[in-house]
């Protein structure tokens, strides 16, 4: 066990210092640590930090966080090496840990040792260590926290969007009876995203955006570049030396992306400053910018931190949404008999002289089960998306974690295990008529939006918006496959989406 320490970094930095002629013996020496490095439990990383009991785990390198199913193939491989309390692997020198258990999950994400997260570079450059998500645990982020839990997160800031949401949804509805009728046939995701994107601008801004054309156009634009920047897996992250390289061009697609950001976001606040100065009771619309604006002198961000925490809550709140609500459909569509049983609950409930609101969605369980049950089998981040640091040393279970250790959930893997769910990979609402299960990350079977104190601010708001708009879609519409039918291919990205977008037909019901 001991050999750990004995070839740690300081050991193998001193084999550079002697002279020339020494040269293929060093050469050979470091062909053999290395390998023996190299088939170490957990693989190189792991190797060289002072852990001295190893966790078990696959050798060498793992390739798989840069794949589109990583999520599968890390479940795939603790099964195999019988590690799914916790497995440890190295990409390059990141050590990580994963988890694949709700017991050692929740040591992870409740645990004060795991308040970090682990800063891609990309995620730097584009600004994002400035904003909630990635800020260090501290003063900075706990400040933000509370100032959006209580103005964009609030049960009563979500009851007063209800209308917007509502109109919003409404659209969509249209805009995809519109595409029916010229096409014979929808596909879902742009009228999803933009609507998503629309919800969060009114949120953020109190203003909504006219896509495909102007300002609106120009939004998508870099929503969607950002998306593709930081969902891109960087191997600068894990190999100091291609840090100068910048092999795949990122740098440079990130810094032009910020600059364009910056603008954009810039002016906009601009906007509502030149509002306020001439009339300071018209403003009151509780867009979030204003609330930023507002802050006490001694409280207030600068405007490139107000543009990262502005811009990451555009970013956050689009995509998961839109993507869940992808898969929903597409679920509905596949299966017609829980399609009708909503149905039947919508008809019950509202009836079909009027529209569903937010007041009817405690009212309708077997909606919230259809919802619970998708975020059950794909969910938008199957790894969490946003995995955390351990900011010192820690141990979880009976395994010893270094300080700077990535420590990763498998929630897709938690969530279709037969231990934790009968039938897993079965899509059936129904279940959570018998027993009630809290996705909110009290839970750790089903914690889609993660646990403990870095739990995602979003949850409330993103559910309301994602049942209004399912009660609204299912309600005026009977969805039904094409010949096709549904693929339910996924692809790991940002976000864990439908490989191929939902194709399918919409007849209005009444
Ligand atoms: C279906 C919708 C959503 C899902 C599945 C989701 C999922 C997640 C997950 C898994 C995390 C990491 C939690 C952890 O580390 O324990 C997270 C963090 C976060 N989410 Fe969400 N999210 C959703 C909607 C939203 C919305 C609508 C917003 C804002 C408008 C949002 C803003 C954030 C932020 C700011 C963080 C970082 C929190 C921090 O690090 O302190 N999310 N989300
Ligand atoms: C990749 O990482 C390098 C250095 O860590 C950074 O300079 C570059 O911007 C990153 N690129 C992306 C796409 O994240
Ligand atoms: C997290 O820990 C606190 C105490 O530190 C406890 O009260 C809480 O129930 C825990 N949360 C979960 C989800 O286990």
């Amino acid at each position: 066990m001991g050999f750990s320490s004995a070839v740690n970094l300081d050991a193998l930095c001193l084999l550079f210092l002697p002279k020339a002629a020494a040269l293929p013996s060093i050469a050979a020496f470091l062909l053999v640590a290395l390998t023996v490095l190299w088939f170490y439990p957990g693989g190189l990383a792991w190797a060289l930090s002072k852990s001295t009991l190893p966790i078990p785990g696959p050798p060498g390198m793992v390739l798989a966080l840069s794949g589109p199913a990583a999520h599968r193939d890390l479940a795939t491989l603790a099964e195999t090496r019988k590690a799914t309390d916790l497995m440890a692997f190295s990409v390059g020198l990141t050590r990580f840990v994963v988890s694949s258990r709700p017991d050692t999950a929740r040591e992870i994400l409740n645990s004060s040792a795991f308040a970090d997260r682990p800063m891609k570079e990309s995620a730097h450059e584009l600004l994002f260590h400035r904003a909630m998500g990635f800020a260090p645990f501290g003063e900075y982020w706990r400040n933000l926290r509370r100032v959006s839990a209580t103005y964009m997160f609030s049960p009563k800031r979500i009851a007063a969007f209800g209308e917007h949401r509502s109109d919003i949804g409404q659209q969509m509805t249209e805009s995809l009876m519109a595409s029916m009728e010229k096409n014979g046939a929808v596909e879902v995701r742009k009228a999803l995203h933009l609507g998503a994107l629309n919800n969060v601008m009114m949120n953020v801004f109190g203003k909504r955006f006219d896509f495909g054309k102007g300002e609106g156009m120009e939004l998508e634009e870099l929503v969607k570049e950002g998306y593709e920047v930081l969902g891109e897996f960087n191997w600068s992250d894990h190999f100091p030396l291609l840090r100068w390289l910048d092999p795949q061009g990122i740098r440079k697609r990130s810094r032009r992306l910020v600059y364009k950001v910056n603008v954009f976001v810039e002016s906009l606040i601009d906007e509502h400053r030149k509002r306020r100065q001439v009339n300071r009771d018209s403003v009151d619309n509780g867009a979030f910018v204003d609330v930023l604006l507002d802050l006490e002198k001694e409280e207030r961000l600068s405007d490139s931190d107000m543009i990262a925490v502005l811009w990451e809550m555009i970013f956050r709140g689009t995509d998961t949404v839109a993507i869940l609500l992808e898969w929903i459909m597409a679920r509905m569509v596949l299966h017609q008999e829980m399609q009708s049983k909503a149905q039947a609950e919508l008809d019950a409930v509202i009836g079909n002289s009027r529209l569903p609101t937010d007041t009817d969605i405690p009212n309708l369980p077997f909606l919230q089960s259809i919802v619970k049950e998708t975020l059950r089998l794909h969910p938008p981040g199957p790894l969490l998306s946003w995995a955390r640091l351990a900011v010192h040393d820690v141990n979880v279970g009976s395994h010893f974690i270094p300080a700077g250790t990535t420590a990763m959930v498998n929630m897709w893997a938690i969530s279709r295990d037969v231990r934790n769910w009968e039938n897993p990979d079965e899509f059936d609402p129904r279940r959570f008529e018998e027993e009630d299960v809290s996705i909110l990350g009290s839970d750790l079977r089903l914690a889609p939006f993660g646990s403990g104190r870095r739990v995602c601010p979003g949850k409330a708001l993103g559910l309301a918006t994602v049942h209004l708009w399912l009660a609204q879609l299912l309600h005026k519409l009977r969805w039904i496959p094409v010949e096709e039918g549904v693929d339910l291919s996924e692809c790991l990205k940002m976000s864990l989406e439908m490989k191929h977008p939902l194709v399918c037909k919409a007849f209005p019901r009444y």
